[in-house]
Formats: C-alpha cells, structure tokens, sequence
C-alpha cells in the first residue's frame, strides 16, 4: 500500500482553467482572484502533477503580455520539469463566438475562429503538446430553424480538415482530439456523444489525425455510461486523451472533482483505462478537467487538485486488486466473461455447420450468469472490505 502521492510517472495533467476557476457562473461573479499561470505551474508540481494543458485565452489573453507571459511560463515549466500535454482553443467565451466559432452562422467568425485556432496550434507545437482539443460548447443552436445542421457538419468538416492539413504541412506531431458534449453552454451542442464525434470522424480527409478527449460528467449528462463510451472509443482506437471529472447524473455540468459523483462509475473507468480484460489500456496523459466549487478558497483549490489524482491511486490499486483476486477470477469464469473473446464462428467453419448445431434454446434459457456475484465482488472491493 502506497500513501498514494502522484509521481510524474503516473502523467497526471491539469489544465489551467481548473485550479484557475474563478467560480463565475451564471448565477455569480468570482469568488477567488485571478491564479498566475506560473504559480499553478508550481503548485501542481508540488502536488506530483506532469503537465499541464491551456486554452489559449488561459494563458496569452492578451497580445500586449504575450511575450513576457511565455517568457514566465516556459521558466516555470524548465523550474518544475513539467510538460505541456494538449492545448486547445477558447472559441465559447467572447461574444464573437456566441453563435460558435467553426459552425457560426456568420461566415466571418468562421475565418476569424480558424485563424485563432492555427495561431495557438503553433504555439501549442512549439510548448511540445501532442493533443491539440477541440471542444464545440458554442457548435450549436437553442432552436431548430436557426441552424442547418448539415451546413454546420460540412464546416465542422472543413475546419477540422484544413487543421489536419496545417499540422501535416507544418510537421507537427500533433493530433486532433473532439470533445463531445450534449449541451450547455448551447441549448444543444452538435457531436453530443462519443458515438456521434467516432462516425463524424470517418467523414474527415484524414481520420487517422482525429480522436477524442471524451469527459466523464459530458456522457453522463446524457444518461451514459462512460466506462462503456471510452471502452468502444480504444476498440476504435479514439482515445487520444481524456477528461476526467466527477458528475451526479444527468443535470447541469458539474465538473466535480475525480471520484465524486458517481464513484461506480469511477472505479470501472479506472478499470477500463488500465485495460482490463481487453488488454486495450489507455496510455495517454490522465487529465483532470472539473471545477473547484465556489466554497473553496485557494487552499480548497489545492485539495481538490490533490484529491482527482488520490482518488485515481486509490481507483488504480482497487481496480488491480479486483482483477488480481482469484476469487474474482472464477466469478469471472463462471459469468463466461472470457468466452465472448472466442469467435462465434470456428475458423474455416460453414453457416451450413452451424445451422446443422442441435440447440437447446429451453436448457440455454434456464441457465444463470452469475453477473451478481461478480458485481458484489467488484462492490466489495470498492468499499474496501476485501
Ligand atoms: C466543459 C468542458 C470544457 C472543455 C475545455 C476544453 O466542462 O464543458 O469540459 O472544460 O473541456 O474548455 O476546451
Ligand atoms: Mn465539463
Ligand atoms: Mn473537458
């Protein structure tokens, strides 16, 4: 047993709009002052964080302190020896973006949005990010006929394709990663779900340079499960990069710390990025992506900051115990877990072969799977009684 402090081994990243949350919010205005990008550079490594990711917003708001701000930033990064994982683009937050930014209505947002997004992927390549993320929370409509929702696919296309086109004729090791959401900041957000970005991403000239940054609290909004989302997201191989946060069921984006909320959940998303009886683990950074709520001052921040990656450690060692327990191996078995890995088709063999089978649906029928028991075993294991 580990006291369950982070290393930068364990790749934990943050991005700076976290522990950077003034606690604006549509009922409120701030209720902690503004976090210098450098400190939160030092406190997270303090905290054994690896990197950290940014809007372009978060950390060159302004054209006037951009030089001296990098000069800063780059210092702090070289101090602590952490990284810039991803970078992304804030194309939801000025009121130019508040019909979208690659989707607007108004073609000139459009071009202006494109130029903003190529101008921080270069600053993203030269900070050495490998994920660059694009989340839609303008691409949408609060109404129906204030949108052609085909136009709009066709210009996220071509956004998206003249991005790929920039990073391969640049030379960046760079790749796109879609974020799906199903609403808010937008009435309705377009690619709500990890399935609707996954088919989106085959209409694209260069599919191989998309994937996803699919968020825990952004499926469960819509009532999914996210275990499942991001197990069929590594089947494709689309889980360039995650988000991971704490959500109660579908209601408004609650960006809570990692492990609160829906803890279940939590411990099969470990289980899954670990890549448990798949053998597809996820080896990517692990981002944390909530919001300190707006009871916490600065010291609150950090706690929380602490708490995601704890809580990850506590999720890892648990997952592992779970699947190292023999008991849990022959529930396993019993649920005929492994048997779904074996083609349902012998090799060479016919479709005459297998109708020609003598089935006995009646005796198939009766037999149990024995699910609960290995759910209770997985429960126990969580709740820390084995
Ligand atoms: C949300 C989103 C955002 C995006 C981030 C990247 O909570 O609605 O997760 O936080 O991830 O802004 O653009
Ligand atoms: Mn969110
Ligand atoms: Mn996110």
């Amino acid at each position: 047993m580990t006291d369950y402090t982070p290393t930068k081994d364990d790749k934990f990243s943050f991005g700076l709009w976290t522990v950077g949350w003034q606690g604006v919010d549509v009922f409120g205005g701030p209720v902690r002052p503004l976090l210098d990008p450098v400190e939160a550079v030092h406190r997270l490594a303090e905290l054994g964080a690896a990197a950290v990711t940014f809007h372009d917003d978060d950390l060159v708001p302004d054209d006037a302190t951009r030089d001296a701000t990098l000069e800063r930033f780059t210092k702090a990064l070289a101090e602590t020896g952490m990284g810039v994982e991803m970078a992304t683009t804030n194309l939801f937050g000025a009121p130019v973006f508040k019909d979208g930014g690659l989707t607007a209505n108004d073609r000139t947002v459009r071009r202006y949005a494109i130029a903003k997004v190529l101008r921080n992927i270069d600053l993203a390549a030269e900070l050495g990010a490998k994920t660059y993320v694009l989340w839609g929370g303008r691409e949408g409509a609060e109404s129906g006929g204030s949108k052609d929702v085909a136009a709009a696919l066709d210009r996220y296309k071509e956004g998206l394709d003249i991005f790929c086109g920039y990073v391969r004729e640049k030379g960046y090791d760079i790749r796109f990663a879609l974020e799906p959401k199903p609403n808010e900041p937008r009435g309705d957000i377009l690619l709500p779900t990890i399935g609707h970005a996954l088919a989106f991403i085959n209409e694209l000239d260069e599919p191989d340079r998309v994937g996803l940054n699919p968020e825990v609290g952004h499926e469960e909004m819509a009532g999914l499960n996210f275990a499942q989302g991001i197990a069929q997201a590594l089947w494709h191989g689309k889980l360039f990069h995650v988000d991971l946060n704490g959500q109660h069921g579908p209601r408004f984006d609650q960006d809570l710390r990692f492990g609160a909320g829906n803890l279940r959940g939590a411990f099969w998303t470990v289980d899954t990025l670990l890549g448990a009886g798949t053998g597809r683990a996820y080896d990517g950074y692990v981002h944390f992506d909530y919001k300190p709520p707006r009871t916490e001052d600065i010291g609150g921040v950090w706690e929380t900051a602490r708490a995601c990656m704890r809580n990850y450690l506590i999720l890892r060692e648990k997952a592992q115990a779970f699947r190292a327990d023999p008991d849990v191996a022959a529930a396993l078995e019993a649920a005929r877990v492994g048997e779904l890995a074996v083609p349902t088709l012998a090799a060479g063999e016919t479709l005459d072969d297998l109708r020609a089978e003598k089935f006995d649906p009646e005796a198939l029928g009766d037999r149990g799977l024995q699910f609960e028991r290995l759910d209770q075993l997985a429960m126990e294991h969580l709740l820390g009684v084995r």
